[in-house]
């Protein structure tokens, strides 16, 4: 396809999405800059910035202490009530889902809690795909009950994908918890939910599923498909800032019967009873542990509502079409110069990401944003990845960058910059 046709598709492609209003719907100070990263950190929505400005000044400025329990909005039921909108994205019930800590925090009270409702049972199942952060918690989780289980880590075919034959082969009786990455943060690929959860089942497992790369671009049907227990971080596609607390959800079925590890007083029963022991409150409130960030909890909620708005059918349909849009660029322009896709082609496995893979790919990477103007971003050793948000990329903006990386390399301008890495990528 010659460059003119592209950009052709490209904006009739724009002129006929459907999501295209929600651009406007975000800050964008640099109509220039091309954002392929709002896998790592989502673009700031407007109506947060009236939200900043309201819960900074108008509720802690003026409401005080009296915040904690204004009606009908009070800060005491903010975690809840941003946990059960979460939950419209991600297919829980009102009451199965709660905004707290962080990511991996979550992840390691409900490790840790899983493992303990599992007595008798020795086995941890993960596989290489998943966050190493999310494997370095399993390990602590598995320290804390005692240090007895082992962890296996399956290994992944190809290093894109972990299919489900591979988890038949390791998860049996033995087996306490199975606990992966819904959407692998390098690859995108995509675990069949449904299929997992029904083998750790199968075997008297627990299942819990890190969403960080699927909330707000993948639709997750937590309960639907059987899902035990999930965490995952609201700043990458639901857009809440960058540090921005977490979610946990545990199926409600379980909620009486595991018990949070970092038993704090916002999980106690009666919080405000300064009683000293402890007793668990009822439901998911007992995973709570202590005071939510309520500045950055407030701020969670704006994105989570665009998304609530456009539809997760909608999103997703369009993140397909665009990771495709990707895909085919790659095949004819890009795959001939050296690129090597590290996604999967089945648009069902794939996140909203593609991943490529270049010898140079940290120095292309400093060349589209020094002299394209496009933010990707780097993962060692040899990653690039191109985030598509449907709510503010254009298929234009992909058209853009995909030229941009067929000129960096046809035209070697990435040999003008630096081997030496630097900062956060
Ligand atoms: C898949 C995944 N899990 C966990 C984390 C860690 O999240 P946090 O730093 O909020 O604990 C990240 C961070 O990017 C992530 O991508």
């Amino acid at each position: 396809m010659n460059e003119s046709a592209v950009f052709k598709a490209a904006r009739e492609l724009d002129q006929q999405d459907p999501l295209a209003p929600f651009r406007s719907r975000f800050v964008i100070d640099d109509p220039e800059l091309i954002y392929l990263d709002g896998n790592s950190l989502g673009r700031l929505p407007i109506a947060a910035v009236e939200r900043a400005q309201q819960i900074v000044r108008d509720e802690w400025g003026c409401r005080l202490i009296r915040g904690w329990s204004d009606s009908p909005n009070s800060w005491m039921d903010l975690a809840g009530r941003i946990g059960d909108k979460i939950g419209g994205l991600v297919g829980a019930e009102p009451g199965e889902l709660r905004v707290a800590d962080s990511t991996s925090v979550n992840l390691f009270k409900l490790a840790v809690a899983a493992l303990r409702a599992q007595p008798g049972r020795s086995r941890l199942i993960t596989d290489d795909l998943n966050f190493p952060s999310d494997v370095y918690i399993l390990q602590a989780a598995i320290e804390a009950v005692g240090g007895h289980h082992r962890l296996e880590i399956v290994p992944s075919s190809d290093g894109i994908t972990t299919p489900l034959s591979l988890l038949e082969t390791v998860v049996d009786e033995h087996t306490a918890l199975v606990a992966l990455s819904h959407t692998a943060f390098k690859s995108a690929f995509v675990h069949d939910m449904t299929a997992v959860n029904h083998l750790a089942h199968q075997h008297g497992a627990l299942i819990l599923w890190d969403l960080s790369h699927s909330a707000g671009a993948v639709q997750v049907e937590l309960r639907g498909s059987g899902a035990d227990l999930a965490v995952g971080c609201t700043y990458k596609y639901l857009n809440g800032g960058p540090g921005a607390p977490a979610f946990l959800y545990v199926r409600r079925e379980l909620q009486d019967r595991l018990e949070n590890p970092i038993s704090g007083w916002l999980g106690h029963a009666d919080p405000f009873s300064f009683v000293l022991d402890y007793a668990p409150a009822e439901g998911i409130r007992r995973f709570m542990t202590g005071s939510p960030p309520i500045a950055s909890t407030a701020l969670v909620e704006p994105g989570v509502d665009l998304l609530l708005e456009a539809g997760m059918e909608a999103v997703r349909a369009k993140s397909v079409a665009q990771t495709s849009f990707l895909l085919d660029l790659w095949e004819t322009e890009l795959k001939p110069l050296g690129f090597e896709l590290r996604s999967p082609r089945a648009p069902e496995r794939r996140g909203s990401h593609l991943a490529l893979g270049h010898p140079e790919a940290w120095r292309i990477c400093q060349a589209l944003i020094a002299e394209y103007h496009v933010i990707p971003d780097f993962r060692v050793p040899d990653n690039l990845r191109l985030g598509v948000a449907p709510l503010y990329n254009t298929f234009e903006e992909l058209a853009k960058a995909m030229n941009a990386l067929r000129q960096i390399v046809e035209e070697r301008r990435y040999a003008r910059y630096t081997t030496e890495r630097t900062g956060v990528t």
